[in-house]
């Protein structure tokens, strides 16, 4: 596993890779890496000759308010992990490197980025699209892993590559649990034992729509509040959204019909935790 900091010999490692005909799979990530990061580097291993990670702590995509200062930070464990799978490069620019004095470009996918977790996090998208972009274009993936559980994100990566006719293939990838449940996050290591054992119920609240769906539930307003009472049962589980909406424009839905998106954030303690189910009907 090569490191790479700068992002000149990332782009000549990538020139000189393409140059032989090799795929470069990419898994950009902000590190504090758990299970659900390697199984999209673990794909990503199956389905390309170089695989590049990232670890970036993007500050753009952090609001003024929120844990960019405390965002966990764990390179060396990282790097442990990440040599189980012996990936080509890790690549780690530092902020200076990525965002020198002077920089005034972001990139923004309309619509999509203002709804969900959009509307208490204004501007996090476009931090997450001017990031990817750079990333790609330093990078230059043939194809990029992205998890399930950032269901919004990978959505908006998706049109943002049709959009500006990006030549990268965007793989999204199943969410990975903990072993009751739980989704995996980095942000899951500022839960107490108290607040990490009360998150499970976002969990239970989606496991108890599927449920109730296939066993011939179908009033959507009912379901709902069901998953917002099983929440409630945990008082420290603040509630930011929960929503039904269509996973390909994530308007919300009045009725359950096809495709249907759950999609529940909330706060437990310092934590704001998403997770969410896709639902055929
Ligand atoms: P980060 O939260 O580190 O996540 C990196 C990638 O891992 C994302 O594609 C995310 O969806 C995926 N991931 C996280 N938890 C997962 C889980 N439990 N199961 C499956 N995949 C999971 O997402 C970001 O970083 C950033 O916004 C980034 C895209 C790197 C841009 O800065």
């Amino acid at each position: 596993m090569r490191e790479i900091k700068s992002i000149r010999e990332m782009r000549l490692f990538s020139q000189k890779a393409k140059s032989h005909g090799k795929k470069i799979g990419f898994v950009a990530t902000m590190g504090a890496l758990h299970e659900g990061h390697l199984s999209l580097v673990a794909e990503a291993k199956k389905r390309s000759d170089i695989v590049v990670v990232s670890i970036f702590v993007n500050p753009i995509q952090f609001g003024p308010s929120e844990d960019y200062h405390h965002y966990p930070r764990s390179l060396k464990k990282d790097k442990e992990q990440l040599k189980h799978f012996d990936p080509s490069v890790l690549f780690i620019p530092d902020a200076k490197e990525m965002f020198p004095d002077g920089f005034k470009t972001h990139v923004e996918v309309d619509a999509l980025s203002k709804k969900m977790c959009g509307r208490s996090r204004p501007t996090h998208f476009r931090g997450v699209t001017t990031i990817v972009t750079k990333l790609f274009n330093i990078v230059s993936p043939d194809i990029a892993f992205f998890g399930a559980k950032d269901f919004q994100q990978q959505l908006i990566i998706k049109q943002m590559v049709k959009d500006l006719d990006l030549p990268v293939e965007i793989v999204a990838m199943p969410i990975v649990r903990e072993f009751d449940g739980l989704a995996m996050s980095s942000r899951n290591a500022y839960l107490s034992a108290k607040e990490r054992s009360s998150a499970t119920i976002l969990n239970k609240a989606l496991s108890l729509a599927k449920l109730e769906i296939e066993k011939g539930e179908r009033d959507l307003r009912k379901i709902l509040f069901r998953m917002r009472s099983l929440i409630g049962s945990e008082p420290i589980v603040r509630i930011d959204y929960l929503l039904a909406v269509k996973p390909d424009t994530l308007e919300e839905v009045e009725s359950l019909k096809g495709k249907v998106l759950l999609a529940v954030a909330a706060h437990v303690g310092k934590a704001r935790l998403i997770d969410n189910l896709l639902v055929s009907v």
